[in-house]
């Protein structure tokens, strides 16, 4: 071995202190994670929240109703976290949290994904069945958990609805007049609420392979008042069945759900009226050690151990262009919506040989 290859390496590896300080830093992580959890689940949080002047960890046990000793002790991690500062003897949320933590509908939301990595269909059921590598589908998954995935895809729509979408070219124009949208796999029926409150000419179509989520889609939209507008189909995907029906289609964090991506894709084509638009808004997994080491890339890591349970796994946004011009698609575009959010849009022809027209 040469010289100036083991001076390159010394040079290059970490040595122990080191090494223990970047375990210690994930520990401390997982500590603020728990803390966060805690507070969000008993509402210590949301007590401070409330709390224009600020409260003491006395004030602060009687308001969520937690014993003063136990909530003081919160209160310590809390601050060392970072969620509360001091004033003062009185503590106060920290800036931007209860905008972060609390508020389901901001599209910076990140509570919904702090408490989604409570379930255990997260990490419990993926260190049990490894061994075995059994897989399961969403009908297995606790009401819970199917609630807490529907909290974690609201930011989502947020963002796309009607942001993202603006980004693509003449959508914003087309949702303000009399259109069709399809929402393949609308989940707990989110995105079609906030497609009918915001565009009331709309007429819409959910589709999901999930009974319990279409079940939770028929309860929202009837809650908005826009069921008289909305269809529902309970259908996978690689089932659809519909021709030349959209001016536009969307599929919110659920591309890379499909068992078989070509065959939803070739459907979805079919799906659209020539000129149609498909967007779709995913998180953009890394392709590289870099960025699996970055902070979303950490995070969706999470999110990859559900996934491998239902036999998928998050995929790099360069796939979906791929995917597009694979199935005859034009005008491609791409946004970054968030760190954790990316979109990626095509166009079907206006005239086409393909489209059977
Ligand atoms: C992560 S959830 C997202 C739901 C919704 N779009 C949201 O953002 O809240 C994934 C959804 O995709 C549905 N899904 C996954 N693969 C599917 C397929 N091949 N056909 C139909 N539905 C599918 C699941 O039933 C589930 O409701």
């Amino acid at each position: 071995m040469s010289t100036a290859v083991e001076t390159t390496t010394d040079h290059a590896a970490p040595d122990v202190g080191q090494q223990a300080g970047m375990l210690l830093q994930q520990v401390a992580g997982y500590v603020g994670t728990r803390t966060t959890q805690l507070g969000l689940e008993t509402g210590l949080i949301e007590a401070l929240a409330e709390a224009d002047g600020g409260l003491t960890p006395d004030e602060l046990g009687i308001e969520a109703d937690i014993d003063p000793f136990y909530a003081a002790v919160w209160c310590r991690a809390a601050i060392g976290a970072g969620l509360v500062v001091r004033d003062g003897q009185r503590l106060r949320l920290a800036a931007h949290l209860d905008a972060l933590l609390l508020d389901g509908e901001h599209p910076a939301h990140v509570g919904a994904m702090v408490r989604i990595l409570e379930h255990p269909e997260i990490f419990d059921r993926f260190g049990q069945r490894l061994a075995t590598g059994e897989r399961t589908w969403w009908d297995q998954c606790s009401p819970d958990f199917i609630g807490g995935v529907a909290a974690t895809g609201l930011p989502f729509y947020v963002r796309l609805i009607p942001g993202g979408l603006q980004h693509v070219p003449g959508v914003e124009e087309l949702l303000q007049g009399p259109a069709r949208v399809l929402d393949t796999a609308c989940g707990a029926g989110a995105g079609l609420v906030r497609l009918g409150e915001l565009y009331p000419d709309l007429t819409l179509t959910g589709a999901d392979g999930d009974r319990t989520s279409l079940d939770r889609a028929a309860k929202a939209v009837a809650e908005a008042g826009i069921d008289h507008r909305v269809d529902l189909v309970h259908t996978p995907l690689e089932a659809l069945d519909h021709d030349e029906e959209f001016d536009l289609v969307i599929n919110n964090i659920s591309m890379h759900e499909c068992r078989d991506i070509d065959e939803v894709t070739a459907r979805i084509r079919r799906a659209l009226r020539p000129g149609g638009w498909f967007v779709i808004s995913d998180f953009p997994f890394p392709d590289s050690d870099e960025g699996l080491a970055s902070v979303p890339g950490r995070i969706m890591s999470a999110i990859q151990f559900f996934e491998a349970q239902i036999d998928d796994q998050l995929l790099p946004r360069h796939v979906y262009d791929d995917l597009l011009v694979r199935h005859g698609f034009t005008d491609l575009g791409s946004a970054e919506l968030a760190p954790v959010h990316a979109l990626t849009w095509g166009r079907k022809e206006e005239h086409s040989a393909r489209s059977g027209c």
